[in-house]
């Protein structure tokens, strides 16, 4: 895991940007994850602002509410279309996010993880973190080795996530999330944090134990995960001083 911690969300947004921006050039194909809520705003509007080709990307979100029709405007759909895609000219047919409103949940998880294999797997995936600990809505206690599937949300979630509703009622209680396995296959992992609130979460998942009871702490395992945060979100880390030396002193070979 690598930690760079940055005093602004804007200037932790920039370093990762760039990041993403790399792989544009190394692979002009590139199968991108993405993720929904405040914290990838910055990220998105920053590559927008880079005018990169997306017409050979393909994308895979982690998540979807189950039962909000798409053109809600708290959709993930909408989300991501409003934030990102219609600012970028991808393809329609590239972009995949977890259908829900299918007829047949299960079958629609089992067609996205073959999606995402037909596309050669997941080059790079962005993540945020909830307040639980969260990766996608793999909320605390699930399975480190889960797939796409149907998850229901704690109560912590939907009190975090009401702020885009008109009340907490409105939340969906169920969501199709990417499983925990299946974030973990993804090439490189992108995670992002800013803020206080998100201060315990990072604390835990960084230098916790690998537990389920926080989902990001299981990136500890992957080969390739950064961790971008604002000095808020790296506030309760132990080893602060450490990853700030490491990421100044990086040798010129050893790129982001
Ligand atoms: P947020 O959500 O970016 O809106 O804080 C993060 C998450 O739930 O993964």
């Amino acid at each position: 895991m690598e930690i760079i911690i940055q005093e602004t969300p804007e200037v932790a947004t920039d370093v990762a940007a760039r990041a993403v921006a790399r792989l544009f050039q190394e692979k002009p194909n590139a199968v991108l994850g993405f993720a929904t809520g405040s914290t990838p705003l910055l990220l998105y509007r920053a590559l927008i602002a880079m005018k990169l080709d997306w017409s050979r990307i393909t994308t895979f979100n982690l998540d979807e509410y189950i039962g909000l029709p798409i053109e809600h405007p708290q959709s993930y759909h909408s989300f991501m279309w409003t934030n990102l895609f219609q600012h970028v000219g991808i393809p329609k047919k590239n972009v995949h996010i977890p259908d829900g409103n299918a007829k047949d949940i299960p079958q629609s998880c089992a067609l996205y993880e073959q999606q995402i294999r037909d596309a050669g797997g997941i080059d790079l995936q962005i993540l945020g973190i909830g307040t639980d600990g969260h990766i996608g809505f793999n909320e605390p206690t699930s399975s480190l080795a889960s797939r796409t599937r149907i998850k229901t949300l704690t109560p912590q979630t939907r009190q975090d996530n009401a702020r885009f509703f008109a009340s907490e009622a409105e939340v969906p209680n169920h969501v199709i999330t990417m499983g925990i396995g299946t974030i973990m296959e993804a090439r490189q992992n992108l995670m992002l944090a800013f803020g206080a609130n998100k201060a315990q979460a990072i604390a835990e998942a960084v230098e916790g134990p690998i537990t389920s009871l926080n989902p990001a702490s299981i990136l500890q395992m992957h080969p390739d995960a950064k961790v971008f945060l604002d000095a808020d979100a790296a506030a309760q880390l132990k080893r602060s001083e450490y990853y700030r030396w490491v990421y100044d002193n990086k040798p010129d070979w050893q790129h982001l």
